[in-house]
Formats: C-alpha cells, sequence, structure tokens
C-alpha cells in the first residue's frame, strides 16, 4: 500500500535543510502541501531548497527561508520567532541538523572538539524543542530527531558524535512521556549511510566522501548506502496522523548494518 499525505494547512521547521536528509525531506513535505521552513547557514543552498519546495507545492508556497545556525541561541529564538511571526503557528518540527567530527581521546584539541560536536548535535536540538514545546501544544504537534546508527553502537575516534547521538535517543524517549498527554508526539529515527554532503562537510572531497560510502555500502546488507529520501519517508510517516499510535519509538534505517554488525571502525577511522 502506498501512503498518501496530505500536509495542506500544516507548518514544518526542519532544520539542516540547506542540503541531505533535511533538504530532500523539506521537498517531500511542500509536495504533500505543508507550509516548510527552511534553516542552516548557507544562504545560497536555502534558497535552491526553496525553489524546489515551490516548485512541488500544490499551492506554489514559498518555502521560509531563515539562515541561522544551531549552536547559536540567538539564532535559535529568531528562527522560531520568524515562523510563528509569518504562519502563526507550527505543527512539526524535524531536529535534522547535525555534524560529524573526528575526535580521538589523545588530540590535543580533543575537548574542544567534544564541546563543538555536543552544540552542533545535542544541544541545539534540545533548546530548539524547548523553545518550540508551546508552540507544538498548540496545535497537538509532532517532533521526528534524527539521531544514527552512532548513538547505538560505539565508533572509535567519534566518542563526542555517539554520545551526541545517543543523548538525543533518551532525549526523545523522556520528551515523549513527558508531551506525550499534550498530544505531542515525538520519535526518533537512527540512519546508517545516507549519501549526502556528511562526509564533505568533515572537509573530505566529494570524490572520496562518494567512494567511501560506496565502499561502506557494498559491506551492509542490502549492498548499498541510502538516499536521503528513504529517511524522508519515514519522517513524513511518523508526521502524519498514519502513525498516531507511535511516540517514544526508534526507527533504524540502515540497510541492515545494525542488526546485521557489520559496521566497522576501520570507515571511521579513515575519515
Ligand atoms: N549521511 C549519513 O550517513 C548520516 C548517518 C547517520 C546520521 N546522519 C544525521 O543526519 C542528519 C543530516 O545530515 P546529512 O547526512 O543530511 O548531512 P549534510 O548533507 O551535511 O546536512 C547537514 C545539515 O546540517 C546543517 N548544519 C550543520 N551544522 C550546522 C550549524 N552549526 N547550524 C545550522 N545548521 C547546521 C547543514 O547546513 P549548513 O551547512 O548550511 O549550516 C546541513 O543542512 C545529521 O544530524 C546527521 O548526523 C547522517
Amino acid at each position: 500500500m502506498s501512503l498518501k499525505y496530505d500536509f495542506s494547512g500544516k507548518v514544518v521547521l526542519i532544520t539542516g535543510s540547506s542540503s541531505g536528509i533535511g533538504a530532500v525531506t523539506a521537498v517531500q513535505f511542500a509536495r504533500s502541501g505543508a507550509n516548510v521552513v527552511v534553516t542552516g547557514r548557507r544562504a545560497d543552498k536555502l534558497a535552491e531548497v526553496a525553489k524546489q519546495c515551490q516548485n512541488v507545492s500544490p499551492k506554489q508556497f514559498k518555502a521560509l527561508e531563515v539562515v541561522a545556525d544551531v549552536t547559536k541561541e540567538a539564532d535559535l529564538k529568531r528562527l522560531v520567532e520568524t515562523t510563528i511571526r509569518q504562519f502563526g503557528r507550527l505543527d512539526i518540527l524535524v531536529n535534522n541538523a547535525g555534524a560529524g567530527l573526528n575526535a580521538p581521546l589523545s588530540d590535543p584539541g580533543f575537548y574542544e572538539s567534544f564541546q563543538k560536536v555536543m552544540q552542533i548535535n545535542l544541544n541545539s536540538i534540545v533548546l530548539l524543542t524547548h523553545l518550540c514545546v508551546d508552540h507544538l501544544a498548540k496545535t497537538r504537534g509532532n517532533i521526528v530527531n534524527i539521531s544514527s546508527i552512532a548513538g547505538l553502537r560505539a565508533f572509535a575516534n567519534f566518542s563526542p558524535y555517539c554520545m551526541a547521538k545517543c543523548s538525543i535517543d533518551m532525549f526523545t524517549k523522556c520528551c515523549a512521556a513527558e508531551l506525550g498527554p499534550k498530544h505531542i508526539r515525538v520519535n526518533v529515527i537512527n540512519p546508517g549511510p545516507i549519501k549526502t554532503e556528511f562526509i564533505t562537510a568533515m572537509g573530505l572531497p566529494s570524490d572520496q566522501s562518494d567512494s567511501m560510502f560506496d565502499d561502506f555500502g557494498s559491506r551492509i546488507p542490502v549492498g548499498r548506502a541510502g538516499l536521503p529520501d528513504e529517511v524522508g519517508d519515514a519522517i513524513l510517516y511518523l508526521s502524519s496522523d498514519h502513525s498516531k499510535f507511535i511516540t517514544g519509538s526508534q526507527l533504524t534505517i540502515d540497510g541492515g548494518t545494525v542488526a546485521s554488525n557489520t559496521m566497522s571502525n576501520d570507515f571511521a577511522k579513515s575519515i
């Protein structure tokens, strides 16, 4: 059965929507009639995504573009204020922005790396959720957090990233327990390798990123890395009434990586 989504009348805020999973998800929501807020630090990329959203939107809605750095408290406040000023409501929050960082414990800058990774991947989600919760209560809304298989399994040299993602998983469950009575559902997705700008954002050239995704994909049960829309499909499902009894759940989307234990420390060490 193919699921049909109608998000018309809904306002969706997706962090990290200037590329990768967030950008594709923004377009998927726009296609389903939602008003979409796209945000990230790169204004040019946001403009491209907003254009794609408008092209597929049934009523040619233009996405609201908000240039913001999720590590800055003032930017997150402005992001929420601008959304509410423009649309008067918020229905769905997708906490997707994130970045990896190679951080061996013996590196002189290890502790700074730890703080940076936590700011980007965890603190931002905690603060943004706090800022949005009263708005979501008004609309009986929905939160989808994007974690990682790194929250489920350990990777050498990536302890800060693994800890941040693991904390997102627990934050999700606590939020679900606390916000259920307010009719807000909260779920988390743990993606495996998905072909995005994730590795290039860590400073590697795109040809190396491609070959790393291909190499890792070849070692997992489905034999390939995932695509951003394969995560986006699940985000739409978890945000929709098709999943109205699902909250506090973790959905692993990894082509069988965790189930088959085919993750490799070599992969993480090579970044
Ligand atoms: N791809 C994978 O294999 C994979 C696997 C597991 C989990 N994930 C998770 O999936 C999520 C999306 O990543 P992706 O794979 O789609 O990678 P991506 O293409 O690099 O996208 C990352 C997004 O996060 C935004 N971002 C990063 N730092 C930011 C900051 N300080 N302030 C505001 N926005 C920031 C980026 O926007 P700007 O650069 O414009 O700021 C970009 O839109 C992340 O949480 C990541 O940890 C990815």
